[in-house]
């Protein structure tokens, strides 16, 4: 299998349709990359699902380096893309080019993904031009959660929704290899999709973005069980976690764990000589 490269994903504009899925740590990172995702990404919903923050505006920048090796060390043939978290890149072009290096240098992130419209495109220019690949993101935009007033769908007023679609074309004409688009009604998503050239890849945008992304815990069912409306699990492996270590638990209180299989011995003549003394 050939290396997914930002390249190649700005290539694949009207199919074949782009999988992406997010990775925190090394297993997660295997069991995407064995499944054959294009995309891996190191997303701030970190805070949420793995550190059980409130909202992503609690994680920083050394946590995703952090988190951005651990995948790295899984060596993707996805392409592996570092989000930019809340206060990364809103403080100066300079500063967000040293964050968006850090996430590549010391976290072998192949390309960086950045929250914003518009108003992020000095940002943006400046990163592609220290060579960094970006990813758009527009939308529900979950670090602008208290300016939004809460997670809520977006765009659902005509003038916001023309504002998306401009925001879009903005990142896509300025470089974006690809686009989030997160948290808008189907007939945005499919807009934004026909109006930008770069490939949109869609979470709660309805089926004709040009990619889906979903987070790994949800798909897989390793969440609360809360699971917001655009979320679609493929398994129930936290139900499959209890139930597992109900039976390690039930197997040690019997006794029946671990079995003779499972144990270390030695032969018969040094067990005997070791019995004399008890
Ligand atoms: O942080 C994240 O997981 C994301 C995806 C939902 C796109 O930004």
């Amino acid at each position: 299998m050939t290396k997914v490269t930002a390249p190649a994903i700005r290539d694949r504009k009207g199919g074949p349709k782009i999988a992406m899925v997010t990775a925190y740590d090394f297993p997660g990172a295997m069991i995407a990359d064995r499944a054959g995702m294009d995309i891996i990404l190191i997303g701030d919903s970190v805070a949420n699902v793995v550190h059980g923050m409130e909202t992503t505006l609690e994680i920083g920048i050394d946590e995703i380096v952090l988190h951005t090796r651990a995948v790295k060390r899984a060596k993707p043939n996805a392409l592996v893309v570092a989000d930019m978290p809340w206060l990364s890149f809103h403080l100066g072009r300079d500063d967000a080019v040293r964050n968006a290096g850090r996430l590549v240098r010391e976290g072998g992130a192949e390309a960086v993904k950045l929250e914003g419209g518009r108003k992020r495109l000095p940002v943006i220019e400046a990163i592609l031009d220290a060579e960094i690949p970006v990813m758009g993101h527009v939308g529900l935009t979950p670090q602008s959660v208290h300016a939004m007033g809460g997670f809520k769908v977006q765009g659902k007023v005509v003038d916001a929704a023309r504002e998306m679609i401009d925001d879009a074309k903005a990142l896509s004409d300025a470089g974006c290899f690809s686009i989030v688009v997160e948290g808008v009604p189907d007939i945005l998503g499919e807009l934004i999709t026909k109006e930008v050239d770069a490939p949109t890849i869609g979470i709660g945008a309805g089926s004709m973005t040009d990619g889906q992304v979903l987070v790994f815990h949800d798909v897989l069912g390793l969440g609360s069980g809360n699971y917001p409306k655009f979320v679609r699990p493929y398994a129930h492996l936290a139900e499959d976690a209890v139930a597992a270590l109900e039976s390690f638990k039930s197997d040690i209180q019997k006794g029946t764990f671990p079995g003779e299989d499972e144990s270390y011995h030695v032969p018969d003549e040094i067990a005997s000589e070791l019995l004399k003394d008890v």
